[in-house]
């Protein structure tokens, strides 16, 4: 019988269940009252003298050990029920972590940066709130001077030297008042003008202002770097430099880059010709740099003008620059960057 109950014994060490009637029955069967254990309890009476200690010992190991397997067991179901309570099923997939989208303008920008900062130039930003000196009489737009209404302003109406900046040529004059040459900087941000609101045309809109003053620096360089930028920002590189008139810069030019006319898209934004307007650029005008003091004797540049909004309509086909404002999460939502 000995033999019998140490069968037992090495049977309840190895069960394990983590399923409740499972543990139950077991429990049944070795404590309940028609269990193994009762049975040899009744049996104890006919057990020989001699032998009743170590047949009494035997039966109390194997009780105990299958009353501490049982405790063990319901201990485990419980703190697992205990946890499931507090973090809920640990197996169920994960909620999505909802990810946030870059707004088309911060896109653009970001492009644009990364493209110049890979030749050197570095970033530099001004106040929205400008003087007339930054905005106009530095950049060689005295008062007065007829190419002010070239862009309409926003004054503050209780002083007149105060406006909105019409233009991010201002963080121009600024950087080179606080900064020897050479100069490579760019300078984005928001700029603001007077002007009857439509799909195309918004009363604030963005733009990156590009500097690059040094020694002996010359037209070729503006269009090698005009070349390489378009290149970079659109996959294309045939150029074109149109005269045109900026008061802060001699020559001026505007820029289109050759779009192609492949498809019917094409078409529409180039209006049929192939081509489209990118940016408005020239050499510093030596005016421009007096008013900076910085020598123009020994000093030359180029400077240019994007416009973000434009350009982030026409890389994202979107149709109102007014989207771009109205915060439009379905709108905004749709576009994902790494930039
Ligand atoms: N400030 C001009 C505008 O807002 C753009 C521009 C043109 C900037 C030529 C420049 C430049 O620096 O050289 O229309």
């Amino acid at each position: 019988m000995i033999d019998k109950i140490k069968e037992y014994i090495t049977e309840v060490e190895q069960f394990t269940s983590s399923d409740k009637e499972e543990i139950e029955a077991f429990r049944i069967r070795y404590l309940g009252k028609k269990g193994v254990l009762n049975d040899f309890f009744a049996a104890f009476k006919s057990v020989p003298n001699g032998e009743k200690k170590e047949f009494g010992q035997a039966v109390n190991h194997l009780k105990n050990a299958a009353q501490e397997k049982v405790n063990a067991l319901k201990e485990a179901l419980e703190s697992q029920a205990d946890q499931k309570s507090i973090y809920g099923d640990l197996t169920r997939p994960a909620e999505p972590i909802p990810l946030g989208a870059r707004h088309p303008i911060s896109i653009v920008k970001n492009q644009i940066i990364d493209i110049f900062s890979r030749i050197g130039f570095n970033v530099s930003e001004g106040p929205e709130i400008e003087d007339d000196w930054h905005n106009f009489t530095a950049l060689n737009l005295p008062e007065y001077h007829p190419a002010r209404d070239m862009q309409d302003t926003f004054f503050i109406q209780t002083d007149p030297d105060i406006l909105l900046r019409t233009h991010t040529s201002s963080v121009q004059v600024r950087y080179m008042e606080e900064h020897k040459p050479p100069i490579r900087t760019i300078s984005p941000g928001r700029v603001y003008r007077n002007e009857a609101i439509s799909a195309r045309s918004h009363c604030f809109f963005h733009q990156v202002e590009g500097l690059y003053i040094d020694k002996g620096v010359s037209f070729a360089d503006l269009k090698q770097t005009l070349q390489y930028f378009t290149k970079e920002m659109f996959g294309k590189s045939k150029i074109r430099l149109r005269p045109s008139y900026f008061p802060f810069t001699e020559p001026s030019a505007e820029v289109d880059v050759y779009w192609g006319l492949e498809t019917e898209s094409d078409y529409k934004i180039t209006k049929g010709t192939g081509w489209l307007e990118i940016m408005g650029c020239g050499m510093v005008d030596p005016n421009v740099l007096k008013n900076c003091n910085i020598d123009s004797t020994e000093y030359s540049g180029f400077a240019f003008g994007i416009g973000i909004d434009r350009i982030a309509m026409l890389l994202h086909q979107i149709p109102d620059i007014r989207m771009l404002s109205e915060n439009d999460v379905r709108f905004l939502g749709q576009f994902k960057s790494v930039l």
